[in-house]
């Protein structure tokens, strides 16, 4: 199979790119660098010289991309910007880049002839389900409650109508939706790993504690209706959530109406407080990660749980990397080796 990823040079894509490469898959990743690495794609490339290609392109160039795509039996699109905070500042940004760029995409395949797409969605586009929704299962409402989650809901929105005009015009597509829960860990050999430019994420402002390289975690708010009084997250190793993609690619088949359409939470159905991550960080580096109390973060909602119930049942999947522990040591191994990200 070749394999168009977008977004590769960055964690997840970049993930789901060695995963392919291992399966002995050809795939060209497109990224236009803002937020991947350059030197990730290097990484890929020594790997598999002969089936890797990476093509350094703005998903808005659909010319570029059209051509990127040919040949392209399947794509996996990951790229998009993602931080829920910068996405309130500049939401046009966010718009244009994760809605304009999907469009883009989508029009791009056309023109290739692909008709496989497995698209990055994400637990932001449930918003703040109430209790009674938790675990999230696939049909909770989707109510985001920022425009990064909007952008994502939009994006699925664009793809469903996408679908339903190919069919109309005879020449279908199939398409999967996987809503991610916090993805958290990096490859168990260390030949690629998680490094955001800016870094916000709990667990790698850990580990840039462990190494020294900031003062302390601020932790964000102590006084949430939750156990310890922090927020609850379901983290889910990047390994485990690139199995699924896998696994869902197969099932995709335009041909077959059953074959279409899948939506699936990616979630472990466990919930982690900031707190008990914390404690897993300092367990697995050794290091006192000092945390100071801070205010709560606007669009943080207290708990989100998905339920693995859909995927476990349809497609097979379940977590292999349940603890805390194992997602943190291969985050932690990667930044060891890697001090200053990529
Ligand atoms: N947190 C802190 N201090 C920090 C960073 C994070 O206390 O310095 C807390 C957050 O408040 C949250 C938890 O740690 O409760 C996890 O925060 P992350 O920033 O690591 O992850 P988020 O849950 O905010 O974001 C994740 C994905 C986003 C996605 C979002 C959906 O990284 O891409 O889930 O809500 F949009």
């Amino acid at each position: 199979m070749h394999v168009l990823v977008t977004g590769g040079a960055g964690f997840i894509g970049s993930h789901a790119a060695l995963r392919l490469l291992d399966e002995g898959h050809r795939v060209t990743v497109v990224d236009n660098l803002v937020r991947g690495h350059r030197e990730a794609a290097t990484a890929l490339e020594r790997l598999a010289p002969d089936r890797f290609r990476f093509v350094e392109c703005d998903l808005l160039d659909t010319d570029r991309l059209a051509a990127a795509a040919q040949g392209c039996d399947l794509a996996m699109h990951f790229a998009a910007l993602a931080y829920v905070g910068e996405s309130v500042d500049e939401p046009l940004r966010y718009y244009r880049n994760n809605v304009g760029g999907t469009i883009s995409l989508l029009d791009a395949l056309t023109r290739a002839s692909v008709r496989r797409l497995v698209f990055s969605s994400t637990c932001a586009t449930y918003g703040e389900p109430s209790e009674e929704y938790i675990p999230i299962s696939e049909n909770c409402p989707q109510h985001p409650v920022n425009a990064y989650g909007r952008s994502k809901l939009m994006c699925e929105a664009v793809i469903r109508d996408w679908s339903l005009a190919r069919t109309r015009a005879s020449a279908p597509v199939a398409f999967a939706f996987l809503r991610y829960f916090n993805v958290a860990g990096s490859d168990a050999t260390g030949r690629v790993g998680e490094d955001h430019r800016p870094e916000t994420h709990l667990i790698p402002i850990c580990l840039e504690v462990a190494l020294g390289q900031r003062p302390s975690l601020t932790v964000f708010g102590e006084d949430w209706p939750t156990p310890d009084s922090t927020c609850i997250r379901d983290y889910v190793h990047v390994e485990d959530l690139i199995s699924a993609h896998v696994l869902v690619a197969q099932r995709l088949d335009p041909d077959r109406a059953e074959g279409r359409e899948f939506v699936f939470n990616v979630g472990t159905g466990r919930g982690a407080s900031v707190r008990e991550v914390l404690d897993s960080c300092r367990r697995v580096t050794g290091h006192a990660i000092p945390a100071i109390v801070g205010q709560r973060r606007a669009g943080d909602p207290p708990r989100l749980v998905g339920s693995p119930e859909k995927i476990r049942r349809e497609l097979g999947w379940s977590a292999k990397h349940v603890t805390l522990d194992t997602m943190v040591a291969s985050a932690w191994a990667w930044r060891q080796a890697h001090p200053k990200g990529w």
